[in-house]
């Protein structure tokens, strides 16, 4: 049995990720959720809940799994109680922006740091930080969205630098960043038009392309960012 751990489980694409799993056999996963209630159960899931601010939460949870074979980090917000994305620099706000790279950048760090013994037990862990393409700096054309995009572009360069510290340590890993599509979910439903089932995925989608991408990955894809098409996106 393989041990998956989904950190944002309650969240639209975590969820789906989980119940792939699940329905594919031979993994046993613990989610995490955080304000939103777990409204499903499975005798091969656990629940745990995480803020993924706190670290000593993290490092907590990290104690009750020995051996780590997958790790998603699906947590993410776009916005913030009194503030979205946004659309011009009049809009911007540092406290917004401070939550956002608190909550899209820093928890794959403090998960890297308390759950490198269980990934050390897996012969070869994937690990797996949801990014976003608007934090690729290269694909910048819109412009827009300063605190999100940021606090993406942040976390792709964590993931980098993490992959290259891990190919000395963990040598076996394959740590990527990765950008599920535009999906249906709590995080983009506010931003979506009515008529755009045409061009955006169903979590359920959006979680069947991610696991097809993780099952070509080797360790010497480590340190890369891809998109749910399975081609590689560009820092
Ligand atoms: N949806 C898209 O179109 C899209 C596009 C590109 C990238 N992404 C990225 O994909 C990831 C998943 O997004 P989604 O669309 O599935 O969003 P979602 O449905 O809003 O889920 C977000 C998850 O993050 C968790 N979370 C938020 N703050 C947290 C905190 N302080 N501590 C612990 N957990 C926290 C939520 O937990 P609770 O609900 O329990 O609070 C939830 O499980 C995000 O990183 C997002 O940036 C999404």
């Amino acid at each position: 049995m393989k041990q998956a751990v989904i950190i944002g489980a309650s969240g639209g694409l975590g969820g789906a990720l989980a119940h792939l799993l699940l329905s594919r056999g031979g993994w046993q996963v613990l989610g995490t959720h955080h304000q939103t209630e777990p409204l499903w159960q499975h005798a091969l899931m656990t629940w745990r809940a995480l803020d993924v601010r706190v670290e000593t939460e993290i490092a907590a949870l990290m104690t009750q799994v020995p051996k780590i074979d997958l790790l998603i980090n699906t947590t993410g917000i776009l916005t913030s109680p009194h503030h979205g994305p946004e659309k011009s620099i009049r809009h911007f706000n540092a406290e917004h922006m401070m939550l956002s790279f608190e909550i899209n950048t820093a928890p794959i760090l403090n998960l890297a740091k308390h759950a490198q013994a269980a990934l050390k037990a897996s012969h070869q862990p994937i690990i797996v930080a949801l990014s976003a393409r608007v934090g690729s700096i290269a694909d910048n054309d819109l412009g827009g969205w300063y605190s999100y995009r940021s606090a993406k572009a942040a976390l792709n360069m964590a993931v980098k630098t993490l992959a290259i510290e891990w190919q000395r340590s963990l040598p076996m890993a394959t740590l990527i960043a990765y950008h599920p599509g535009t999906v249906r979910t709590a995080l983009s439903a506010p931003f979506l038009k009515s008529d755009s089932a045409k061009i955006t995925l169903s979590p359920e989608d959006a979680a069947e392309h991610c696991l097809q991408l993780l099952d070509t990955l080797t360790p010497t894809h480590t340190g890369s960012f891809w998109d749910w098409r399975g081609q590689n996106i560009p820092w």
